[in-house]
């Protein structure tokens, strides 16, 4: 079970008295290579570098907080999961983890495909050159204009959520003179260990057609019917920061199990599945996710088996990893402002930044670590909780962290694993301006996603 994820599990610096903490760290200036992008260590001076690049040079010239996106890390990442999956799979990279044009150049550069899911995603991959039939439209419930854009750019798949969604699409498809290549996004009923709000395969929820009850049979029935759509295959997606690979396997094994109705009733085999994403990564030490090889083969191997059983030839597969490929790929940096000590409670350090630019402590209880960046310390550990500067109390970065007691304002800490659902969620909350994505890579960086200034605020405030 993901320990990053999960809603409940005791809270050990809330309530347990003095000494019964559990050991912090063997040392607090260590940068745990599970948590961290691969070109981060530290210099001599004991500065955090990444890329070649110290973290104080970095937030002199970007400011804080900023993201900092390791881009040979991104780069390394992709070619693991395209050299896992092989040529006879796709690997769609999940932009709703972060998207911007220079992420759609590596992708497109490094031979993944892309999952989008709204009319922006579709216009920042088109805008960039990802190829059209390289891209897959998403969403439960896309408007007829995402429709209509998606068709007529000629996208590759659109994976159709509903009943209602199989005749618009047809529709829209018919109307520009084309035949649109879809998949039914189907839920299969498996409980994937994950907090609840990211977990999609259970029945009772807003995504997919049920496969128990046979929606999703109906759903091919009336796909298969429509001169507009080209039935190309079933799409499943569990959840996500998953561990391990038995949810995936009984997904793969219920997803088979349709191809073989479906080849039994209309005498037709559908040629791909898709079995989503999901894979979690390390947020902690304490973390250890699956490689893409281990994935790779667990899936391979089921559905190949799977369709031996029912006689099928096995179809192309595809997934679609987000928070697993750019996840690791970069960390936050923020300045100390304030540190509050309160006896015999806990110290608050406060930071920069905080919910408006990683909202997945507050809203799935999500766990990070975090590390003192800008020196190292020969200081004992402090139990802390990292908050930041909204107008709020569940504004936790980092609700139980061990860092050195001497952390100061002025300081900069750095929370890895932030690259995934960190930008692509931040708000404007207390009217926060949103932060830079700065890429490194080889002793250069260069701002990718600009930080968002009072006059961006001040435009949409037309008043
Ligand atoms: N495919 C589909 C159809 C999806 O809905 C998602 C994620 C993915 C792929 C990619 O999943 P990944 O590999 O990144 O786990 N905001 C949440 C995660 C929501 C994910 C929504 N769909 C978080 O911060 O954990």
């Amino acid at each position: 079970m993901s320990r990053s994820a999960h809603p409940a599990g005791p809270r050990y610096a809330d309530v347990l008295p003095e000494g019964h903490h559990p050991a912090p760290p063997a040392d607090l200036n260590a940068l745990h290579p599970r948590v961290w992008s691969r070109t981060v260590s530290r210099n001599e001076d004991g500065v955090a570098t990444v890329g070649g690049l110290d973290v104080k040079r970095l937030a002199e010239e970007f400011g804080t907080p900023a993201y900092f996106l390791d881009e040979d890390d991104f780069r390394a990442r992709c070619r693991a999961w395209r050299e896992a999956f092989g040529p006879d799979a796709d690997v769609f990279y999940a932009g709703k983890a972060f998207l911007s044009r220079a992420v759609v150049r590596w992708l497109t550069e490094e031979g993944l495909n892309l999952d989008v899911c709204s009319a922006g995603e579709l216009a920042t991959a088109l805008d960039a050159g990802m190829p059209a039939e390289r891209i897959a439209l998403h969403g439960n419930n896309k408007s007829a204009e995402e429709i209509t854009r998606a068709v007529e750019a000629g996208v590759g798949r659109i994976v159709v959520d509903s009943f209602q969604e199989i005749v618009r699409v047809a529709h829209t498809a018919q109307r520009a003179g084309k035949r649109q290549r879809v998949q039914i996004r189907v839920t299969v009923g498996v409980e994937a260990h994950t907090h609840e709000f990211i977990a999609t395969a259970h029945e009772d929820q807003k995504f997919g057609l049920p496969l128990a009850g046979g929606q999703a049979a109906e759903a091919v029935r009336r796909a298969l019917k429509l001169d507009g759509l080209e039935l190309i295959g079933i799409h499943s997606h569990i959840g996500s920061q998953i561990f391990d690979t038995s949810g995936f396997e009984v997904a793969a094994h219920r997803v088979v199990g349709l191809l073989r109705e479906i080849r039994d009733e209309h005498g037709v085999e559908l040629p791909e599945i898709d079995l989503g994403g999901g894979l979690g990564i390390a947020y902690t030490p304490e973390d250890d996710p699956r490689e893409p090889r281990e994935i790779a083969t667990a899936l391979r191997g089921i559905v190949e088996r799977e369709c031996a059983a029912a006689g099928l030839a096995v179809p192309r597969l595809s997934v679609e990893p987000g928070r697993a490929i750019v996840g690791p790929t970069a960390f936050t940096l923020y300045e100390v402002g304030t540190v509050k000590e309160l006896p015999g409670l806990r110290t608050y350090v406060s930071v920069d930044g905080g919910m408006s630019d990683n909202i997945r402590t507050a809203l799935y209880d999500a766990d990070y670590s975090v590390s003192l960046v800008s020196r190292t310390s020969t200081a004992g550990p402090m139990l802390s909780r990292v908050v930041g500067k909204h107008c709020e109390s569940g504004d936790i970065v980092v609700r139980d962290a061990f860092l050195p007691a001497d952390v100061a304002p002025g300081d900069l800490l750095a929370v890895p694993a932030t690259g995934a659902y960190c930008r692509s969620m931040a708000s404007n909350y207390n009217h926060a301006l949103r932060p830079p994505v700065v890429v490194v890579k080889d002793g250069e960086a260069r701002v990718i996603v600009r930080r968002e200034t009072e006059e961006d605020l001040l435009r949409l405030d037309v008043g």
